[in-house]
């Protein structure tokens, strides 16, 4: 099987951030065939249109990390039932100048953790509006909600229970699989 890339984006600007620790934990059970690393957004500015003729470099970098890539991973946080304003930021600066949407094409998947126990499944429903918008494959099935509890990834980023590791193993499984099957309807131009 063909190795696939995947820059994963946390929604999280907090250092301590739960969603990071998932997205840690997740680049440890990921299959060899899949090969993960974060797209920073923290040093992003807010967007604004203005910048659309000449994107400072921080941007330019962002866009470029995330046509590099073969795939993308939202791992991120609930904030007030809704996206964290600096993912929302992210996506309009990879969205943009027009006619150079960044998510175009490109297979994207979703999961996030919270301490509630709807594990911040309102916010992904939001996210999957603004991802089909920007035209990304989007993994419909599997659903990822966790519920995050103190120790359930451990200081090496190992997930202790085993039930979530399964399922995180196989949501892995799942999403390595629907990358496999955009790539084939849609391959990847050169960058
Ligand atoms: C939260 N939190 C939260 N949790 C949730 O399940 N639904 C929500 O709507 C919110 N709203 C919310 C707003 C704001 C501004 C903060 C700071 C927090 C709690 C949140 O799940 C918790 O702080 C997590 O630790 C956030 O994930 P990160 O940032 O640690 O990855």
């Amino acid at each position: 099987m063909e190795t696939y890339s995947v820059g994963y984006l946390v929604g999280s600007l907090a250092k301590a951030s739960i969603n990071r620790k998932l997205a840690r934990a997740l680049t440890k059970l990921a299959p060899k065939h899949l090969v993960m690393h974060e797209i920073p957004i923290g040093e992003l500015p807010l967007y604004s249109y203005d910048y659309d003729k000449d994107f400072p470099e921080v941007a330019r970098k962002f866009k470029q990390a995330i046509a590099d890539v073969d795939a993308v991973l939202f791992v991120t946080p609930e904030y007030n039932r809704s996206i964290p304003g600096a993912l929302k930021n992210a996506i309009d600066w990879a969205s943009r100048p027009y006619g150079h949407n960044s998510f175009a094409r490109k297979p994207s998947g979703l999961i996030g953790t919270s301490p509630g126990s709807i594990g911040t499944a309102v916010a992904q429903q939001q996210l999957r509006g603004v991802l089909c918008f920007c035209n990304s494959p989007l993994m419909n099935t599997v659903e990822a909600y966790i519920q995050f509890k103190p120790g359930l990834i451990d200081d090496d980023d190992n997930v202790t229970d085993e039930s979530t590791r399964q399922f995180l193993h196989n949501y892995l499984k799942e999403y390595i699989a629907f990358i496999q099957r955009v790539l084939t309807v849609h391959p990847r131009k050169p960058v």
